[in-house]
């Protein structure tokens, strides 16, 4: 039923006006890690993360009309002209051009620009892509508009999906499944759905403080990351995980022990990290500011018995999570002890949030 053909957009009229559409999209963080994949962003294992709300990309569309159908663009990023960028984006309409056959017959310029510093290492792809991937269904829903709402969230998550993985998890908030997986119901490998299960109150709003260690150019690609997991001897022991580690969170979400949550979701980082530093070729990602922080998230939890813990992207910043009534006493932990490891002091506060939104 979820096959990729019923995707396909086949009827559509073409419009003979031009218009413009703005999305704003977050970052999300993952708790049970996407790390390898298979032909056509394919996820090697379910994946689960929380939908962010401060760190967003926000990318206009602006579409018009043309005579000759194939792809055509401007890009620009914070206004300027962003070369760069457009292989990234002339791939991504190669990929989604079967299913949005209509994207042929515009020429779009598009401009993007994100709310956290740039290369701050926060990676804008998941929010970049689900942005864009938004204002195309946008159009989508001019030229064929006899879709339910569904199909178009559906659908929105599974181009993102095309242009970056993890991006498909940023459509809607605010706790998403990426993955086909036996304990999430109508989990599937092509889009992001949203934890179709009770969550305890714990979770609302629960809060994510990302230390910007180090905000150079990432080391390894995700693209090259992903694909170390290929002949890796540890792959599918890791990949059994992964489904293992999402029906316990499934518990745990409901029953809100966070000491079960704590000891699922850095056991992940960790995993994360440990399957880059036991691949051909090997790679050390965190920094020592990494550990440092680390060792100071693990005392400050001892001793105050708040339970504030870490996660990891494929990079050296930490994401520090905890429950909203902690906000005080962890945002002056943070102030006072961890910011000092991070580059010129920085660390940017960001909470669940609920995706893609309109704000044309
Ligand atoms: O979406 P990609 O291809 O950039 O991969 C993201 C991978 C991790 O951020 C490390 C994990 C995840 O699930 O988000």
């Amino acid at each position: 039923m979820n096959a990729l053909h019923t995707f396909k957009t086949i009827n559509y009229t073409k419009l003979t006006n031009s218009g413009t559409f703005t999305f704003a999209a977050p970052s999300n963080i993952a708790l049970v890690k996407y790390w390898g994949k298979k032909q056509n962003q394919i996820p090697a294992n379910p994946s689960l993360s929380f939908t962010l709300k401060n760190c967003k990309t926000i990318t206009k569309l602006q579409y018009q009309p043309k005579a000759e159908k194939n792809i055509s663009f401007d890009l620009l990023f914070e206004g300027q002209v962003k070369e760069s960028f457009r292989p990234k984006i002339q791939k991504y309409f190669e990929r989604i051009q079967d299913l949005c056959p209509y994207i042929l017959d515009y020429h779009f310029k598009i401009d993007t620009q994100n709310t956290f510093p740039h290369s701050s290492g926060i990676a804008s792809s998941a929010s970049g892509m689900a942005a864009l991937s938004a204002t195309i269904i946008a159009l989508e829903k001019l030229v064929n508009p006899n879709q339910t709402e569904a199909f178009y969230l559906q659908k929105a998550s599974l181009l993102a999906r095309l242009g970056s993985g993890s991006a498909c998890r940023s459509i809607k908030g605010n706790i998403v499944v990426w993955g086909e997986t036996d304990s999430i119901e109508n989990s599937s490998d092509l889009f992001g759905v949203t934890f179709p299960y009770e969550v305890n109150n714990i979770f609302n709003n629960y809060q994510d403080t990302i230390l910007l260690v180090d905000k150079g150019e990432k080391q390894v690609s995700s693209t090259v990351g992903h694909d170390l997991m290929h002949n890796h001897p540890f792959a599918e022991r890791r990949f059994k995980q992964a489904h293992e580690n999402i029906q316990q969170l499934k518990d745990i979400l409901k029953t809100g022990n966070l000491t079960e949550f704590i000891a699922l979701v850095e056991s992940e980082a960790l995993t994360l990290h440990a399957m880059m530093m036991t691949s051909k070729p090997y790679f050390i990602l965190m920094k020592p500011n990494t550990l440092e922080i680390i060792n100071e998230i693990w005392k400050f939890r001892e001793s105050t018995k708040i339970p504030v813990c870490f996660t990891l992207d494929a990079g050296a910043n930490v994401h520090v999570l905890y429950p909203e009534k902690y906000k005080i006493s962890v945002t002056e932990f943070i102030t006072n002890t961890l910011a000092k490891h991070c580059q010129n002091n920085q660390f940017i506060h960001d909470e669940m949030g609920n995706g893609a939104e309109n704000v044309s």
